[in-house]
C-alpha cells in the first residue's frame, strides 16, 4: 500500500518523510518524569549521557491530501509512529524503547498496521486480568480491543507503525502514568524477556504472533468496512 510517505533505514531505527511532514516527538526524560520505565535507576544512568527521542508521532491525516480526504469523510484518524531502536540501560541489556501507552477515552478499537521493523504490541485487558503481548513482523495487523491499555515496544530494530483510529476515541495516558504496563519487553545477550512490573498484582501474560493484514488497503478501497471493524456505525 502506497501510503506517500518515505520510509528510510537507518542503523537499526528509520526514518519517515513526506512532504509537509507535521507531527511531535516524545523523549526519554518525559517517560522518566511521568514514571512508566521499568527500571527507573537504568533509566537515570542513561539520561545523564543526554536526553533521547524515544519515538516521534506524524499525523498523515492533517498534511497528506488523499489522507485527509478519507479521514474527513470517514472519522477516521491515519497516523504513523516511528518507534527508534534502543535500550533504556548503560549496559546494553534491558528495557526496549517504548511508546507511553494508553487507554481510549471512548469504546473504540485502532488498527496497528508495521510498515518496517518489528515490535511488540502490549495489549493489557484490566477487567481481564490479562496481558497480551503480540510479536509484529513486516507486514502485520493488530485489532486492539476498545477497553485495553496498549504500548508498543520495538525489537531488534526499530518500527514504523500506521495508525487507524477514529478521531473521537481519545487518549487517556493517565491509566499508565505512574506504573507503566504489567508487562516489559527487555533484550539481554540478544534474547528476549518479559519481565512482570512488580506494581501489578496478579496480572497473566500471553505470548502471540500478529498476522499478515490488508487493513490498509480497505481503508482506502472499502472505509466502511473499517469503520464497522472499529466499532463505528457505518454511513
Ligand atoms: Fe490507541
Amino acid at each position: 500500500m502506497d501510503l506517500g510517505i518515505e520510509i528510510k533505514e537507518q542503523g537499526k531505527s528509520y526514518s519517515v518523510n513526506y512532504e509537509n511532514a507535521s507531527g511531535w516527538s516524545r523523549s526519554l526524560s518525559r517517560l522518566v518524569e511521568d514514571e512508566v520505565v521499568f527500571s527507573m535507576r537504568d533509566a537515570r544512568e542513561l539520561l545523564k549521557k543526554g536526553d533521547v527521542v524515544i519515538y516521534e508521532v506524524y499525523n498523515l491525516w492533517k498534511t497528506l491530501p488523499k489522507i485527509r480526504e478519507l479521514s474527513e469523510k470517514t472519522g477516521i484518524n491515519c497516523d504513523v509512529t516511528v518507534l527508534n531502536h534502543g535500550i533504556i540501560s548503560t549496559s546494553g541489556s534491558g528495557e526496549l524503547f517504548f511508546t507511553y501507552g494508553h487507554r481510549h477515552e471512548k469504546c473504540y478499537s485502532e488498527i496497528y498496521s508495521l510498515l518496517a521493523g518489528e515490535a511488540f504490541l502490549v495489549s493489557y485487558e484490566e477487567d481481564r486480568k490479562r496481558t497480551t503481548m503480540t510479536h509484529m513482523e513486516e507486514g502485520d495487523e493488530v485489532l486492539i480491543s476498545p477497553t485495553s491499555i496498549h504500548r508498543l515496544y520495538c525489537g531488534r530494530k526499530g518500527a514504523v507503525v500506521v495508525g487507524l483510529v477514529p478521531k473521537e476515541a481519545g487518549h487517556n495516558y493517565e491509566a499508565v502514568k505512574g506504573r507503566g504496563v504489567p508487562y516489559a519487553v527487555f533484550l539481554k545477550e540478544g534474547q528476549y524477556e518479559y519481565p512482570k512490573n512488580p506494581k501489578f498484582k496478579d496480572v497473566e501474560l500471553e505470548l502471540s504472533d500478529a498476522s499478515k493484514g490488508r487493513t490498509l488497503e480497505y481503508f482506502f478501497e472499502t472505509p466502511d468496512e473499517v469503520k464497522n471493524l472499529l466499532g463505528m456505525k457505518s454511513l
